[in-house]
């Protein structure tokens, strides 16, 4: 039986560390997946993590031709169960950068995998969906409630809501593995965790934390500036910084980071290549990302604000057009936020945490640690 029973969770949570779920994350050509069970029996679902979105959907069994299906991965379709419950007059529609889709609310029980703790949830079920290459059955959304698709709570927030979780944070490691051209979808060794967080496994040192903006909607933080330093063969050595302030959102559903049209000149002065050499075609070679030069970004406030520093190899994204070329680690785009995605991440150990249980309560913060030498991503 799967049937949640709320006097023992409790029980659990305190004596052997159940409220702690480690989901393996896997790369489903270029896709970063973990698994979640819906229905009765539980099917397993392999849902994109993102932290720029809320919402848990997942594609619906009846949606072929709207459902255009161009990735190399099958695809495991969700259809109500004895558990479930469809509302198909309350419909929305969510639209990414890379998609959008349409469909309707589903109420049904979610389960863990490697657990035996299952909870209802409700989720959006799609009906017309136009991310045909999506490697994965949907999306599994760790932003605020606040953005989520009509009547539903984020998985992460209801999970807490329910009194299933140890603590009030979620954790990511992104694995060692990189998605190539030759590998799109490598052998990986990831782990999110709900409900903790594991640096003494992956963190070199201690995690920074600094504050998430309020109201809580995506993971946005204060931005302080950024500096860069290229050291050239002989002695040559060259500093630069940028004293701009603004704010950097988080998102793992972005593979790159994203720079606002105005700084993106000044930004690529701190790096091989200026913005006009790859405006004009030029393609850089992976060999060109290499620890010569760094970028630092700092967060925060004035008065308690963190640094974090990249090498040009942790930038090094393989695969724009071939694998011995890299793509350029930053795009123009027109907003004033920066958008730091999968390129910056995956190279610190990430923890966000709630503060609270209660949504009233909640005191966000992120924190982020170098990654162990073992642990560091590498093609
Ligand atoms: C849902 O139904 C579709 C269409 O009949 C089927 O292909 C799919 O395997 C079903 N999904 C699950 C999880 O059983
Ligand atoms: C999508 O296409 C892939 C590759 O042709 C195939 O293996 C998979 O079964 C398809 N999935 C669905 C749901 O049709
Ligand atoms: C849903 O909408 C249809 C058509 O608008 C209506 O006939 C039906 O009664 C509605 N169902 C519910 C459960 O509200
Ligand atoms: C799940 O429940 C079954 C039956 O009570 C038990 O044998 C099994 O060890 C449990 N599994 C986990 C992962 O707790
Ligand atoms: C959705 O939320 C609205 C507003 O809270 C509520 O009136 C409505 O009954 C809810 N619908 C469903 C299907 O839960
Ligand atoms: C940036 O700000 C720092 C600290 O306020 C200051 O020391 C530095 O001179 C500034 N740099 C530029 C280029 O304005
Ligand atoms: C390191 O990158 C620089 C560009 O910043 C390039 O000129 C140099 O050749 C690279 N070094 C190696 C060993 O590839």
């Amino acid at each position: 039986m799967r049937a949640f029973s709320p006097l023992l969770i409790p029980l659990f949570g305190s004596a052997c560390l159940a409220g702690v779920w480690d989901f393996d994350i896997s790369i489903r050509d270029t896709y970063r997946t973990i698994q979640w069970d819906l229905g009765t029996p539980g099917a397993a679902h392999n849902l994109l993590y993102d932290t720029g979105s809320a919402t848990l959907w997942v594609l619906d069994g009846t949606c072929t031709d709207k459902c255009p299906n161009s990735s190399k991965f099958p695809r495991s379709k969700y259809n109500l169960t004895s558990t479930g419950k469809a509302y198909y007059n309350t419909t929305g529609s969510i639209e990414y950068d890379g998609g959008k889709v349409f469909g309707h609310l589903v109420s049904d029980i979610a389960g863990i995998p490697g657990t035996n703790v299952s909870f209802r949830q409700k989720f959006a079920s799609i009906t017309s969906s136009s991310w045909s290459s999506l490697g994965s059955d949907g999306f599994l959304g760790l932003a605020s409630s606040s953005i989520a698709f009509t009547n539903t709570t984020s998985p992460f927030e209801n999970a807490m809501q329910q009194g299933l979780l140890d603590k009030p944070r979620f954790s990511i490691y992104h694995g060692a593995a990189l998605s190539t051209e030759s590998n799109p979808s490598p052998q990986n060794n990831g782990v999110l965790t709900m409900g903790g967080s594991h640096e003494d496994v992956y963190a070199d040192g201690e995690v920074q934390f600094f504050p998430i903006e309020t109201p809580f909607e995506v993971y946005k933080a204060n931005f302080l500036g950024l500096s860069g330093t290229r050291h050239f063969s002989g002695q040559n050595k060259q500093h630069a910084s940028l004293n701009w302030t603004g704010a950097v959102v988080f998102d793992t559903g972005s593979g790159l980071s994203e720079i606002p049209e105005s700084k993106i000149e000044a930004v690529y002065n701190m790096t091989p290549w200026t913005y006009e050499k790859l405006m004009t075609g030029y393609r850089p070679l992976c060999s060109e990302f290499n620890d010569t030069w760094s970028v630092s970004f700092t967060f925060g406030s004035h008065d308690d604000h963190k640094t974090f520093k990249v090498t040009g190899d942790q930038l090094a994204t393989p695969g724009y057009e071939d694998d011995e070329h890299c793509f350029p680690p930053f795009n123009p785009w027109s907003s004033s936020n920066i958008i730091l995605g999968a390129n910056w991440m995956g190279n610190f150990y990430s923890v966000f945490d709630f503060g609270s249980f209660e949504p009233s309560n909640y005191d966000l913060r992120i924190g982020f640690a170098p990654l162990k030498k073992k642990y560091q991503p590498k093609v």
